[in-house]
């Protein structure tokens, strides 16, 4: 695995999405974990860090469809297809992303 450090945990307000541009990510604090979404909705194509995060799930702003953080899979319409989410490590202050290794979403909603 190959891990990219995209961000400090002091960019970090739980609940409160991240956008880091340079990897298209979202990255959220939330429930004492770290997670990194790919930062772009499945359906309209607009930033998912605009979103809502509550119960592990983050919100797409525009149509709200909710995806599950630790999957990326959509849980409501209308967006069907998954968003791709990745492996997040904390070494220090540093927040560590594998973007190359994306976790496992291909089941759809
Ligand atoms: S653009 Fe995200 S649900 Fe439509």
């Amino acid at each position: 695995m190959t891990f990219t450090a995209v961000a400090t945990l002091d960019e970090l307000t739980a609940d409160v999405p991240l956008a880091v541009d340079e990897h298209q990510l979202a990255i959220v604090a939330h429930q004492g974990e770290y997670f990194a979404i790919h930062n772009l909705c499945s359906h309209g194509r607009v930033a998912l860090s605009e979103g809502d995060v509550e119960d592990y799930a983050i919100e797409c702003y525009l149509h709200g469809s909710r995806f599950d953080l630790r999957s990326g899979r959509p849980l409501c319409l209308p967006a069907t297809q998954a968003v791709p989410v990745y492996p997040v490590r904390i070494e220090g202050t540093d927040i560590l992303v594998d973007l190359e290794h994306p976790i496992q979403n291909t089941q759809e909603s």
